[in-house]
């Protein structure tokens, strides 16, 4: 029977599961494998997928994502393999509850009888799921609680099997970026640190503190705000436009771009500096010290150094290969990407 199993803590790693990250600008796929001293990358591939294919984390065109997924299923042979994937968005909820200490199965107990009380949704339409994430000395507990609809994540599966994969659990976008941080990172226990990951449709704000999670937010504004502003400045189409961002390695020269980078940077800041404050207000001890950015959009000429002033703290791009072993003949091409595949890669490591 299928798993699904929104959030889980997972610290031990024994691939190989297929990691696959439906974005909404394109499909990651990775394999890890394990060697002696820890995790080889052993498959790394994307597709691209086409604007309005996926819409604020719901698939829209399912023949549309299950094609390319299938055509990197086929280029390296993974029919009926086990698959991890992850969904997000505003059918996704999390709630970060305080309980008196209990085992995962009484917890699951508890939450079959009760999970309605935390859930804005009709307990019929979603798939519920709680991970215990931390305790404290007082006899309390933390925990992870995630409600996915089934007519969203239903979708998700049927695509990953249309395309030959086997999906054997479904994660969160944001459970997926803090396991690989949380596998992969050596940062003191006493650290409380941003996760954020910039994509093209929304951002992902983790607040840790101590290796526990206290603070999730997901905002739904990316990468695709720059190529729909340019597009509009420039009276072209969102494909020209997509292709101006990517040439753009730096701030750009010309007068317009300028100032819609100005414009959209500013917001994209404004929002996560909201959620920042918001997280800064609840928590106990200061602010974070840190953000670590991720994903396609956190590459925005400016944007990081325009967040660290505004945030008053370092901005630095997350680095999700840092103890992953690669290939030397992929390092080069990778080095681009490597901020992209948080996700994919928390996703990948996720024990069968
Ligand atoms: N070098 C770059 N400079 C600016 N933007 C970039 C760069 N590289 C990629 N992007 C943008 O990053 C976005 C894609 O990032 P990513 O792959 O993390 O998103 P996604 O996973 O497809 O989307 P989402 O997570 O929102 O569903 C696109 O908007 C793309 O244009
Ligand atoms: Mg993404």
């Amino acid at each position: 029977m299928l798993e699904v199993d929104v959030a889980r803590n997972v610290k031990t790693v024994k691939p190989p599961v297929i990691g696959l990250d439906i974005g909404t600008s394109s499909v990651k796929l990775v394999e890890l494998q394990s060697v002696d001293d820890g995790l080889k990358l052993k498959i790394f591939d994307y597709v691209p997928l086409d604007p309005g294919v996926i819409v604020d984390g719901k698939i829209i065109n399912a023949e549309n994502v299950a094609v390319p997924i299938n055509l990197m299923v086929v280029r390296h042979n993974l029919h009926g393999r086990k698959a991890v994937i992850s969904v997000g968005g505003l059918s996704v909820i999390h709630k970060l509850i305080n309980l008196p200490e209990m085992s995962q199965a009484d917890l699951n107990a508890l939450m079959d009888a009760e999970a309605e009380i935390y859930i804005p949704f009709d307990i019929a339409d979603v798939y519920v799921d709680s991970v215990i994430i931390g305790s404290d000395t007082s006899g309390h507990m933390k925990v992870l609680l995630t409600a996915a609809k089934r007519e969203l994540v239903d979708k998700y599966l049927n695509v990953v099997i249309a395309a030959g994969l086997d999906p054997i659990y479904i994660d969160s976008d944001m459970y997926a970026m803090f396991n690989v941080f949380a596998t992969t990172s050596e940062y003191s226990t006493d650290d409380k640190v941003i996760l954020l990951d910039i994509g093209d449709s929304m951002m992902r704000v983790v607040a840790v503190k101590n290796g526990v999670i206290e603070f999730m937010r997901e905002i739904p504004l990316g990468g695709a705000l720059l190529t729909e502003e340019i597009a509009r400045e420039r009276g072209i189409s969102w494909l020209k436009a997509e292709q101006i961002k990517l040439e753009t390695s730096s701030f750009p020269d010309a007068l317009d771009l300028q100032k819609v980078y100005n414009r959209v940077v500013g917001s994209l800041v404004e929002e996560i500096n909201r959620a920042v404050d918001f997280y800064t207000a609840v928590t106990v001890d200061g602010g974070p010290s840190k953000v670590f950015a991720f994903g396609g959009g956190a590459k925005t000429p400016t944007l990081r150094e325009k967040l660290a002033e505004k945030l008053g703290i370092p901005v630095e791009l997350g680095q999700p290969l840092q103890s992953i072993r690669i290939d030397t003949s992929w390092a080069k091409s990778l080095e681009e990407r490597q901020a992209d595949l948080a996700v994919v890669i928390g996703l990948a490591m996720r024990q069968e």
